[in-house]
């Protein structure tokens, strides 16, 4: 049945965005929605009404609906690993269990915030927060998009093992006034252990006589952190149920919260509550990230699109398309189905993108002329983030919808090379203003369309095995036990290492 309903979606007429557009006078109301102050317009996507029919009929039978309840109520969705995945329960929903507990490492995040700003640990007024992949890229998205820079506290978020992401944060901060955040859900990663190694070592060269009094951990693991060395007082843990990269909703945030205030944080989850409330509740055909997951599956199953494009026409949102990368690439980067079997579809596309109008000028010639379609995402905000001449920001929010609109309506010329196909498609998410509680609710919005891309294709978004035996192998190569890799990487090692 399922294989049927996507040969109707596949079989479906492909009108251009120009007729579909002509068709209906009224698409660029039908096909877009608002919600906590964030436009989605979907209209310059080729999605139809019928289309839309055809992928509810696919929701339909694939459950979406009981699997979204199952998410949303606390039930083991994460089947390869046979857990919940209660990254909503730190927004109050799910199990009301999970929820209470939620609130309870979150009121207690809020304690340890409120001691450590009062200055009983310390006179504090830098952070390092350490971790990697969902450990550190929500806490430097949110920073970067947060900041207004009259804050108490500096924060750097460093994550490569590479020493030249660290040495030059420790080269300008001062070790009394530095507060260390280990952040790792496992506490086993290898890159955060040794740079929070070498952070308490600068720490004592530095003359700080307690470097262990200095950190605060956040983790799923509190009895690593303990062994590692750490107070119990100062552990922030969180659920095992709440994912690495949906965990910036959790303890995962403090460092955010004690730079930039317990109620930034707060307002984050509501934006966040509110998104939950309208996947929960909307018809999908309403519905926010349904409708934008059938955009995903419409033009990586009938278009074979093999990437995704989002652009983020605001500084301030620069490290989306690197968030989106781990959210998306390693949540549905799948090629079996949640029962094992091989999958038939095209799993994630490649997320990749930028910011506009950086952007226009570097890969936008691909987009308008290469031959690969790629479907883009434009994300703008109404308020500007600056108070420089207005010209700076009209001028960004014009080019934003200037390239949806060229994308779509080309330019036909005889000469070949100047010659733009159109045709392309975009989605723009236009948010009345960056603080907080939109931000949530952008942030949730991907999440629930991760989640009902993978409903789509039968997968599961809530393991991640394909990044382990890259970390199995790099111990096997440090370990000099006499197990030897391929040729070509023992003489890679013997170039850098002499053996
Ligand atoms: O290697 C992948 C991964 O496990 C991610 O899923 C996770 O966000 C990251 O590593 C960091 O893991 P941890 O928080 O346990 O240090």
């Amino acid at each position: 049945m399922t294989s049927d309903l996507w040969q109707t979606i596949k079989k479906r007429p492909q009108p251009t965005l120009n007729a579909l557009f002509e068709g209906d006078g009224d698409r660029a109301k039908n096909f877009s929605l608002e919600q906590a102050g964030i436009y989605f317009d979907f209209s310059k996507t080729h999605l139809d009404q019928a289309t839309v029919q055809a992928f509810r009929n696919l929701a339909d039978d694939v459950e979406l609906s009981a699997k979204t309840n199952a998410l949303l109520s606390g039930e083991a969705v994460n089947v390869s690993e046979g857990r919940a995945a209660e990254h909503c329960a730190e927004r109050g929903m799910g199990s009301p269990v999970s929820v209470e507990n939620a609130h309870a490492l979150h009121q207690r995040m809020k304690s340890l915030l409120e001691i450590i700003d009062s200055g009983a640990l310390g006179e504090f007024t830098q952070i390092i927060h350490l971790g990697i992949g969902g450990s550190a890229l929500g806490p430097k998205l949110l920073y970067r998009a947060l900041k207004l820079g009259d804050e108490k506290y500096e924060l750097e978020v460093v994550s490569n093992i590479d020493g030249t992401a660290l040495e030059p944060v420790l080269e300008r901060f001062v070790a009394e006034k530095t507060l260390l955040v280990i952040a790792s859900k496992t506490f086993t990663t290898a890159e955060t252990l040794l740079n929070a190694q070498s952070v308490l070592d600068w720490m004592r060269e530095q003359g700080v006589a307690d470097p262990l009094g200095q950190v605060v951990a956040l983790t799923a693991n509190p009895e690593q952190a303990v062994q590692w060395g750490i107070d119990e007082t100062r552990i922030l843990p969180f659920s095992e149920t709440v994912g690495g990269r949906y965990s910036l909703w959790s303890s995962i945030g403090f460092s955010v919260a004690l730079a930039l205030g317990y109620d930034v944080f707060a307002d984050l989850l509501a934006g966040a509550a509110a998104m939950d409330e309208h996947f929960r509740a909307a018809p999908w055909d309403q519905n926010i990230p349904v409708l934008a997951a059938f955009c995903d599956q419409y033009y990586a199953q009938v278009r074979a699109c093999e990437t995704r494009a989002v652009f983020a026409y605001d500084e301030r949102l620069g490290l989306l398309p690197d968030y989106l990368q781990q959210l998306e690439m390693e949540s549905n980067g799948k090629s079996v189905t949640r029962d094992g079997e091989p999958l038939s579809l095209h799993s994630s596309p490649i997320v990749w993108g930028g910011v506009g109008t950086d952007a226009q000028h570097a890969v936008f010639q691909l987009l308008h002329q290469g031959t690969h379609l790629v479907p883009v995402e434009f994300l703008a905000v109404i308020e500007p983030g600056d108070s420089l001449d207005p010209a700076h920001h009209n001028g960004l929010l014009l080019n934003c919808f200037a390239q949806g609109a060229a994308l779509m309506a080309g330019k036909k010329s005889d000469d070949s090379h100047r010659n733009y196909p159109g045709d392309r498609p975009s989605v723009t998410i236009l948010m009345e203003e960056l603080e907080a509680r939109s931000l949530g609710a952008l942030l949730a919005f991907y999440e629930h369309r991760t989640f009902v891309n993978a409903a789509l294709l039968n997968i599961n978004p809530f393991d991640q095995f394909g990044v382990e035996l890259g970390k199995q192998m790099a111990n096997t190569l440090s370990a000099n036990d006499g197990n030897r890799l391929d040729a070509s990487t023992e003489e890679l090692k013997k170039r850098a290492f002499g053996t």
